[in-house]
């Protein structure tokens, strides 16, 4: 098969070594099942100084990463067989497992990390590229989010997990993945469920398969109104929303709200997550 082909255009291409130098990335890349191409931007731009960012139009803070040369780089590896471009932005669509999904189908892709306070325009407006979001927050760089395209994707590149070890993953079938267990079978009066241990291999997957919706149901239950469920999945997601039945828990310390209670878990100090006494600094 034709490897898949990744391409990562950025000011800082030793954020990726390590990374692509580790676990599977590695493993897919050794076995000719991706081909990973980190390129340096400054080597777009004019010696001697390589400057690839200006201040912005405007004023403000911050400078703004100059179109010439993204657009210049992006054409040059186009035509030496890179694949179409990827915008990292926070603005962008949200990553997701469909997304990973298709982005794996291949042949490739071109991840273009921006910095400081973004790319300049010109750039999507001429490449017209896929713009994408890893969520709803500001990081410094591109890269971060490229690299957790390039894990998310190359995990799914056929060879690169056991043969459906994908399969039950969490979103792949709209829902999350139940509860997993490995040795010891005791451990702080905390059981493996027994059926885990019968050997019974259609019990087993009928318990992951309701574990899962359980546990999607009690944590994203956004999820459970489009997964695609039998009538008897349907009928007992009702009945748990009839019963209410998760189990009333004091709440986690991070779902404390800000300033109103003890501090994380493991702390003894009465101060810590309490509102600021004297109140007037
Ligand atoms: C500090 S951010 C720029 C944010 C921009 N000023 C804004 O408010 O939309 C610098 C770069 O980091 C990357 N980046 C930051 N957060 C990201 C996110 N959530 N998803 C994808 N890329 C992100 C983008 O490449 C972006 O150009």
């Amino acid at each position: 098969m034709t490897p898949v082909r990744i391409d990562v255009l950025t000011i800082f291409p030793g954020m990726f070594e390590g990374p692509f130098a580790a676990g599977m990335i590695r493993k897919a890349a050794l076995a000719g099942i991706c081909r990973l191409h980190v390129h340096d931007l400054r080597a777009w731009a004019p010696a001697p100084h390589r400057v690839v960012d200006d201040e912005a139009y405007g004023g403000g803070p911050g400078m703004v990463l100059k179109a010439e040369p993204i657009v210049r780089a992006y054409r040059e590896l186009r035509a030496a067989g890179a694949g179409p471009p990827v915008l990292l932005s926070p603005q962008g669509r949200r990553f997701d497992q469909a997304l990973a999904r298709k982005l794996a189908r291949g042949p490739a892709m071109t991840l273009l990390c921006g910095r400081y306070e973004g790319v300049d325009e010109r750039v999507a407006a001429i490449l017209q590229p896929l713009e994408v979001s890893i969520g709803d927050f500001v990081l410094t760089g591109g890269e971060l989010p490229a690299l957790v395209v390039v894990d998310a994707v190359v995990r799914l590149l056929p060879g690169v997990l056991a043969e459906g070890a994908a399969e039950s993953d969490s979103f792949s079938a709209g829902l999350l993945e139940g509860p997993q267990y490995t040795r010891p079978r005791h451990l702080w009066g905390l059981e493996v469920p027994p059926v885990l241990l019968s050997g019974d291999h259609g019990a087993i997957a009928a318990w992951r398969r309701r574990e899962a919706l359980r546990r999607t149901w009690e944590r994203r239950p956004d999820l459970v109104r489009t997964a695609p469920l039998s009538l008897a999945e349907r009928a007992a997601v009702a009945e748990w929303a009839a019963e209410a039945s998760v189990p009333e828990r004091p709440p986690a310390w991070w779902a404390v709200p800000e300033g109103d209670g003890p501090g994380p878990a493991g702390t003894d100090d009465p101060e810590v997550g309490a509102p600021a006494a004297g109140g007037s600094s």
